[in-house]
């Protein structure tokens, strides 16, 4: 399984913030935003990812990561010119997908929650060779997002931000794709917003009976950090429990470390040169205490 992170767009809800720095790049809980979503791929066992952003962005990307070899990945990186859609991405990522299948998350998408991770892998050992499943959870303002309408516990409807919600499940921003998705998104029409929207595809997969929904646990939690109060409550939410439990959440050198894509000579080396921060010093404690047993 392939994954793609889409962490372009223009951001304007966070103006004047985004003026300068990509949104994906903006501190949450200590950390650059991409790491959730990134890490939220890592966790699931997916090591060849591909960064989409847009031409200005993406050399900062490439100096966060690099090649992505110091996390155990292989990272790609590829422009988006104008962000015309969530579902672009899969004609841009057309190469790289290359017959196989592929999870997308939304660089802003943050996702949190114990089991999470399993049930992701589940889903991907369990993708059928043909179909698309995406995640769905429970939200108290339904009509801010794609919603899905059910009948019994079958999908019959993906509506972006409707009037009058069918359900209160929203679609997060993670989904996974047979390969098939590319010649799909390549008949896509612009909406009226000019954007070839993610739920016109996922329509596609829906009148061939092919869309699967995993609806999050109520425990887990996902924010969909595009405006000022979601960003500072997923900011407030990563916090708080990183100081109550002395964790670390989204930290990509321990999900790799677990994974045993690297090994703590890497990590060792890596932040040799640093001073002491929050971040820095939970490290050095991987590499003097291990990994934490759960
Ligand atoms: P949005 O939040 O819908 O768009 P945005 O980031 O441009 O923000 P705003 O509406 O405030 O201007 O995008 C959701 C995610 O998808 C976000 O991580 C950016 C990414 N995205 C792209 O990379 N390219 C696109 O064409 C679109 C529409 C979104």
């Amino acid at each position: 399984m392939k994954g793609i992170i889409l962490a372009g767009g223009n951001g304007t809800r966070l103006y004047p913030m985004t003026l300068g720095v990509s949104k994906q790049l903006l501190p949450v809980g200590g950390k650059p935003l991409i790491y959730y979503p990134l890490s939220t791929l890592m966790s699931a066992g997916i090591r060849d990812i591909l960064i989409i952003s847009t031409p200005s962005d993406l050399p900062r990307f490439q100096s966060v990561f690099g090649s992505g070899e110091s996390f155990g990945l292989s990272l790609s990186y590829a422009a988006q010119a104008q962000p015309h859609g969530i579902a672009e991405a899969f004609i841009i990522a057309r190469e790289f997908i290359c017959e196989e299948p592929v999870t997308l998350i939304l660089g802003d998408n943050v996702f949190f929650g114990d089991g999470l991770s399993q049930r992701i892998q589940a889903v991907i050992e369990e993708q059928p060779v043909s179909g698309a499943t995406v995640f769905g959870s429970r939200v108290d303002h339904p009509e801010r997002f794609g919603v899905l309408g059910f009948e019994g516990n079958t999908v019959i409807s993906v509506t972006e931000k409707p009037e009058f919600p069918a359900s209160k499940y929203a679609v997060t921003g993670l989904y996974l794709f047979d390969s098939k998705v590319v010649g799909y998104a390549k008949t896509l029409m612009p909406s009226a917003r000019g954007e070839l929207e993610i739920t016109d595809l996922l329509t596609r997969y829906l009148e061939q009976h092919m869309l699967q929904v995993e609806l999050l646990s109520l425990g887990n939690a996902w924010f969909d950090t595009g405006t000022q109060d979601s960003l500072s409550e997923a900011d407030r939410f990563i916090t708080a429990l990183q100081q109550q439990q002395g964790i670390c959440v989204g930290c990509i050198e321990e999900i790799a470390l677990r994974n045993r894509w690297i090994n703590i000579d890497m990590i060792r080396e890596k932040i040799k040169d640093y001073p002491s921060n929050v971040y820095i010093d939970y490290l050095r404690s991987l590499v003097v205490e291990g990994l934490r047993v759960e």
